[in-house]
């Protein structure tokens, strides 16, 4: 069967220089943390924090990964500075629906780059009182690294380049895409 990735070839998959993560290693990953968060929680019914935009083909997928009851919950944040870097300063666009005090959360994330975005969000979650707070996220650029932020859960190790799909986005768009990869610099211009 034609996987949705090879679909995408003629029409905005066009844009990728090159495919870092496919669709199916994508999908078997995100299974992998599905089984783990399923036994590391058994009758502890997390709370799956998604941080919009980028997280929802992950948190999607992820949630349907785990064979237990979860709630899922949402965030917006926005990091000033622009462009492909995050600046580091971070305020609160959407809050989360429902208090945290004495519940199990998993904060999910697209991406960890500098990890300013996943500190600033960590400690604001912690003064919440969770029962425990861990950190998900579907790739890791730890060559970026600017804080300290333990992952619990992680997908790929990822290179230190700009990345695309899956919920990644350049100016907004390619979170469609089903695989992750880096564009061509003239799809950047
Ligand atoms: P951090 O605060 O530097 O860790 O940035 C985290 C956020 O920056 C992510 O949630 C993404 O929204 C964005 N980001 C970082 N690297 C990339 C990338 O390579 N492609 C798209 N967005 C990225």
């Amino acid at each position: 069967m034609e996987t949705r990735t090879e679909t995408w070839k003629d029409s905005i998959g066009a844009d990728l220089d090159r495919i870092l993560f496919t669709e199916e290693q994508i999908k078997q990953k995100v299974v992998e943390i599905g089984r783990e968060i399923t036994r590391d929680y058994r009758g502890r019914r997390p709370l799956l924090v998604g941080i919009l935009n980028g997280c929802f083909p992950f948190i999607a997928d992820l949630a349907r990964s785990i064979r237990e009851y979860v709630e899922v919950d949402f965030m917006s944040v926005s990091s000033y500075g622009g462009g492909l870097q995050s600046g580091g300063v971070v305020r609160i666009l959407k809050d989360l629906n429902q208090g945290i005090q004495g519940r199990n959360v998993i904060l999910v994330e697209d991406i960890i780059d500098t990890g300013l975005t996943a500190r600033y969000l960590l400690d604001n979650l912690l003064t919440r009182r969770p029962a425990s707070l861990e950190l998900c996220a579907l790739l890791d650029k730890s060559e970026a690294r600017a804080e300290v932020v333990p992952i619990r859960y992680v997908g790929f190790e990822c290179p230190h380049e700009f990345v695309v799909g899956y919920g990644l986005d350049y100016n907004g768009l390619y979170r469609n895409l089903p695989c992750v990869g880096v564009l061509k610099p003239e799809a950047m211009g």
